[in-house]
């Protein structure tokens, strides 16, 4: 889609699919905002939607004009200290104490194509004629430094991202004490916000507000983008539902501090700012140096949350998510940490390994506790050797003994971390993030490594290396299970102490960078501690993340469904575990455990050989159904349809659509069971109106209007004095429906 400046009005519109973004250069020569959501037609002048008006107590840019003020103007990447009183997209403090600057435009470039971010994830294109970017430059003369803002809009997609990049050419330091990634003033705040929040297993559970006059977000200082505050934020307007409606979606691809921040102005404009936490960040900008921020993509939808879920998913899958493993089967894998912990060797491995086989598992992943003497956690992490004690023939021998029984060898690492009582601690003791002279607070027994230096980054990755390049590993879970504390390097002088937590997400990346480069067969799953660091930043190097620690099927239905606001099904880890669950103690049967689980990419985390029989057969389905449906779960449109948020939370369903629309697999979930209830039908959603559906097990079939417009007849659910197989009775139960198009 077009992005199209006009000389005369010094106006840039930016067209997507659905979506217009229309800013100027206002009469200082910074930038103003003009408008953003549906679609306009283009014209050559919007200059009228610039209104100038003298207010009271407001001050005026130039003397004898009081009608122009930034304080009444929208603006599009704004700085405090002149006439705008809301709260910056960055601000640079200079050497004579100084904090104003005049960012002016100087001169802009548009082309087919999205380049890549120095050392950051971001979005991608295949081919330029994908997306088109505009460049534009603001310079502040008298600082001799530059932002440039960035703004790619996809080709069929409703999708516009943004980042920018400040470079000092002066002669002076300039410290950037904030440097956001974009900044949004929209015109009204009839809206209300969306918010993905939780905590350690009970991650992503959606959260709406209205917004009100004043300043109200989300952020994290915890070193990771984290569980407390996903790095994602939506205005929706009130009347918006999953399927009707306008809503904004603001998603960072960054995994580190955050800030999302909405101000609602005294006259009602609503500004979103997004990007590093500036709380405790400062970053020195020398002479000739430059800063580049995270990538902010933005959708709007004028058709509801599941929409505006739709175009994330389909970007995230396909134009963030990387390498071989992007378009490739995943597969079905088998984890022992809820099976053994610690206590194992190899000959419980390969029995487990070796049954799980012949009940149609891809995939081994041995978890925690395989190198350096780690019996428990209180040891061993930075010791990437293997601990011959359980593995006499290392990870090498145990990885071929795998791959000899016809399964994919899987392995864990948590590369960012050390533990006191390590090798690697006796030699490095200076390779923690620490402050000179105050005691660590442990977490985990466990403290983090310097990433923000590259010898650590290359310490690592040698040991990484050196397992990998001799083991037949095709998988490996990297996890990471504390937050920061005591931030700061030995390494970096006084004056750069607030830039280690961004430095250390730099170093992360570097590491996976580095890894998959020279290991791009490998299927990375990214963990932290399950879900503390499920963002879009990770999904660039790792194509999946384990969603959560919890396995429970009954939690996970609001952590999957809150997972789905941003992120596809094909990113999200999903193990079926043993009861009762190890996290919440709930008994549930195997059925819902799997069909929660079908709604990701499948595992199983408990040990195979203490099974049934019966239940054995039941996993071998279970198997054989989801590799079956493995490609409609991992590429099809996923509709979120009852809300485990809705008051009662009771019922959750949830359905997968083939991009063809001829098959699709339905996802129902009652939590207790309620006496005498009437008859239910479930509305569904995305199948085509004219065609004919089979629901399998059922005789009839259903034009597609009649499901989505007057529902999907659901079983009986009366337990009364009869019983029948077709029934659901009972609590925590679940059905999953196959339905397919009859041709
Ligand atoms: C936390 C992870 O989320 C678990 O799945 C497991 O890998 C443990 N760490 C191992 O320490």
């Amino acid at each position: 889609m077009p992005i199209h400046y006009n000389e005369k009005t010094k106006e840039f519109h930016l067209q997507a699919l659905d979506v217009s973004y229309i800013f100027t250069i206002l009469p200082n020569n910074q930038l103003g905002h003009l408008y953003y959501g549906k679609q306009v037609r283009h014209r050559e002048n919007f200059s009228h939607l610039l209104r100038y008006q003298s207010r009271g107590y407001t001050p005026a840019v130039y003397e004898g004009n009081h009608e122009f003020s930034l304080d009444l103007t929208l603006q599009e990447f704004p700085a405090y200290g002149t006439t705008d009183y809301r709260e910056p997209a960055y601000q640079i403090l200079q050497e004579n104490g100084s904090r104003i600057t005049n960012f002016e435009y100087k001169t802009h470039t548009i082309y087919q194509g999205k380049p890549k971010l120095d050392g950051l994830p971001a979005t991608y294109v295949e081919m330029d004629e994908e997306a088109t970017t505009l460049e534009v430059t603001l310079e502040d003369s008298l600082l001799k430094a530059e932002i440039k803002l960035l703004y790619t809009t996809f080709e069929h997609s409703s999708v516009i991202t943004r980042s920018a990049k400040l470079s000092n050419f002066g002669e002076q330091r300039l410290n950037l004490t904030r440097a956001l990634s974009s900044s949004v003033d929209l015109r009204d705040a009839n809206f209300e916000m969306i918010q993905l929040s939780g905590a350690w297993i009970r991650e992503r559970h959606i959260k709406t507000r209205k917004l009100e006059r004043g300043i109200q977000g989300i952020s994290s200082t915890r070193g990771a983008s984290s569980s407390q505050h996903n790095p994602f934020v939506a205005l929706k307007r009130p009347e918006t539902t999953e399927h009707s409606g306008e809503v904004y979606g603001f998603s960072l691809v960054y995994s580190g501090n955050f800030l999302a921040q909405i101000e609602v102005d005294h006259y009602d404009v609503t500004r979103l700012t997004m990007g590093i936490n500036p709380f405790d960040f400062n970053w020195l900008l020398e002479s000739g140096e430059s800063f580049q921020t995270p990538e902010v993509v933005m959708v709007y939808s004028e058709n509801g949350l599941n929409d505006m879920s739709n175009t994330f998913h389909k970007l995230y899958r396909t134009r963030l998510v990387r390498g071989e493993w992007r378009d490739k089967d995943r597969p079905v894998l088998i984890n022992n940490w809820e099976a053994t912990y610690f206590d194992f060797n190899e000959e419980k491995i390969c029995t487990i390994a070796e049954e799980a086989k012949h009940l149609g598992v891809e995939l081994f992943v041995l978890d925690d506790g395989w190198f350096g003497k780690r019996d428990n956690d209180t040891t061993s992490l930075g010791d990437w050797f293997s601990d011959k004690r359980k593995l006499p023939n290392g990870v090498e021998g145990l990885a071929r003994k795998i791959e000899e029984l016809g399964l994919k060898f899987g392995l864990w690492f948590e590369p960012e971390m050390i533990s006191k009582e390590s090798e690697l601690y006796k030699d490095h003791p200076d390779w923690l993030i620490q402050v000179p002279d105050r005691k660590l607070s442990p977490s985990r027994n466990q403290y983090i490594l310097d990433f923000s230096r590259s010898e650590v980054v290359d310490h690592i990755y040698k040991q990484m290396e050196a397992v990998l390049a001799h083991a037949p590993v095709s998988y490996i879970k990297w996890d990471m299970n504390r937050n920061m504390t005591e931030i700061g390097s030995l390494h970096f002088p006084s004056e750069r102490q607030r830039e280690i937590a961004h430095r250390y997400i730099l170093g992360v990346y570097d590491l996976y960078e580095r890894l998959i480069t020279r290991f791009p067969h490998i299927l990375f799953e990214s963990c932290a501690g399950g879900g503390n660091r499920f963002d879009p930043g990770m999904l660039y190097y790792a194509p999946q993340a384990w969603t959560s620690d919890d396995s429970d099927a009954i939690e996970r239905l609001k952590i999957q469904y809150g997972t789905s606001m941003v992120y596809p099904l094909s990113t999200m880890g999903a193990h079926v575990s043993a009861v009762p669950n190890h996290q919440v103690g709930r008994k549930t049967d195997l059925d819902i455990r799997a069909n929660v689980a079908y709604f990701g990419m499948l595992g199983y985390e408990l040990d195979v050989t203490k099974m049934s029989t019966e239940e054995k057969i039941k996993m071998s389905k279970q198997i054989t159904f989801y590799k079956e449906h493995r490609n409609l779960i991992m590429n099809g449109t996923f509709y979120r349809l009852q809300s485990p948020f809705a008051d009662d939370g009771n019922i959750t369903s949830w359905m997968i659509v083939s991009e063809d629309k001829q098959e699709a697999l339905v996802g129902y979930y009652r939590v207790l069971a309620r006496p005498n209830p009437g008859y239910k039908h479930l509305l569904l959603q995305g199948l085509a109106a004219e065609k004919q559906y089979r629901i399998v097990g059922r005789s009839q079939t259903f034009y597609g209007d009649e499901l989505q417009n007057i529902g999907l007849l659901l079983e009986k659910e009366f337990s009364g004095a009869e019983s029948s197989e077709d029934r659901i009775v009972g609590d925590f139960v679940s059905k999953v429906y196959k339905i397919s198009a009859v041709e």
